[in-house]
């Protein structure tokens, strides 16, 4: 794959870099910018280098025309606040605002456009949908940098279609989390332990599937713990269950004992009443009440899941433990964080959500080997899956 060097002087080029800047907003209030730090870089390094910088990027999941609750306004202040380069930006994407503001750059300039999904056409099944929106966007610049790592297994237009448009590279930010993903599929350092949490089973069938010939053990907690509990025949009061995936549950834990890899379910639980952070009890993972529902994995299993994390030389982490949220269910989540920060090795963190939630834990970036600005992108990465928008810059 091409890289940024390998587009030659960009003084006065007009470059569309694709970022990842979907940040979780309250208001217009990011609650969590990690995803504009991370992409600082490269659109630093394109400014220094004398081209006027185009970020197309998008916000949550509009549908396919303006809507203010997804603007990318305040995306675009925080990022004037983070560079030193003059940062602008134009309230739509491929519009008369967008050109007007294209065509009074300076080299180095900024400009962020308009989330890219208030057009139809960015998210368009039909190829040729897409592929004319991808043509506006490429009318627009010289060349394309992708570096939305969290958006690369989307096939859209700013991530897949533009860059057979034009001459295209992958930015320092898809470099590096490529870089540690091939790591942790290639040949990862032994122990590999791999954390998995959130709500669903069915989120996470693909990787499951594809890290029971890989890694050595594999730890499971949040919601879809329940799902395998009651697999093993153990009743789960009020929590969260998918009673359609209890055969899979059922599967792989029998896959995990044929092929020798340790398939961890916590021994304890932290259950309430209620979906409210009162009244919560610890009890035996075989004996959840009736009336209660489970939040977090329990003391013993958050000791347990640490020195299993601890001692290994390699580990994945997607997924919150419990409800992290509220108090009374964030000690699961947060003895795992910590234990990642102790590992002698590589321990990554995976996805927006549990990035979110270690630096809501008070964690620093620093603490941990990898923070991937990718949860569905790592996933799918780690399922051995083709991602489109790597896949359409091999060869370039
Ligand atoms: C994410 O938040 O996972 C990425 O930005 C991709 O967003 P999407 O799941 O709405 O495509
Ligand atoms: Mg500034």
């Amino acid at each position: 794959m091409k890289t940024i060097s390998d587009l030659g002087d960009l003084r006065g080029k007009r470059v569309l870099v694709r970022s990842d800047l979907n940040v979780p907003l309250d208001g217009t209030t990011i609650t969590d910018d990690g995803r504009v730090r991370a992409s600082v870089p490269t659109i630093v390094q394109l400014a220094d280098a004398g081209a006027q910088v185009l970020v197309v990027a998008h916000l949550g999941r509009p549908e396919g025309k303006p809507d203010a609750k997804y603007s990318l306004e305040p995306v675009a202040t925080r990022l004037g606040e983070l560079i030193e380069p003059q940062v602008y930006f134009a309230k739509d994407t491929v519009g008369e605002d967008a050109k007007n503001q294209i065509a009074s750059l300076a080299n180095g300039d900024v400009l962020v456009l308009e989330n890219v999904r208030f057009n139809a056409g960015e998210t368009s099944k039909d190829d040729a949908v897409r592929g004319k929106f991808a043509d506006e966007l490429a009318e627009l610049a010289d060349v394309f940098v992708s570096d939305g790592f969290g958006v690369v297994h989307r096939k859209q237009a700013s991530v897949y279609d533009i860059a057979t448009r034009l001459p295209a590279a992958v930015g320092g930010l898809v470099e590096a989390e490529v870089k540690v993903l091939k790591r942790l599929t290639e040949s990862p350092e032994r122990p590999y332990t791999v954390v998995l949490g959130g709500s669903k089973v069915s989120d996470k069938l693909g990787v499951i599937d594809n890290l029971l010939d890989k890694a050595d053990n594999l730890l499971i907690g949040g919601g879809m713990v329940f799902t395998f509990l009651k697999a093993q025949g153990h009743e789960v009061g009020k929590s969260l269950l998918e009673e359609d995936q209890l055969d899979i549950a059922r599967d792989y834990i029998a896959q995990a004992e044929a092929k020798g890899v340790k398939l961890v379910l916590p021994t304890d639980i932290v259950v309430a009443p209620e979906f409210k952070d009162a009244n919560a009890s610890t009890v035996a993972a075989d004996s959840i009440p009736a009336d209660q529902l489970g939040l977090d994995i329990g003391p013993d299993s958050g000791a347990a899941f640490a020195a299993l994390i601890a001692s290994s030389r390699t580990v994945f982490w997607n997924g919150p433990m419990g409800v992290f949220e509220m108090s009374s269910f964030e000690a699961g989540t947060r003895a795992v964080a910590q234990a990642l920060t102790e590992v002698d090795g590589l321990s990554v963190v995976g996805g927006g959500d549990s990035a979110a939630a270690v630096r809501q834990l008070g964690f620093e970036d620093s603490d941990f080997g990898h923070i991937s600005t990718g949860g569905g992108a790592s996933l799918e990465y780690l399922e051995g899956k083709t991602l489109p928008g790597l896949d359409i810059l091999e060869g370039k």
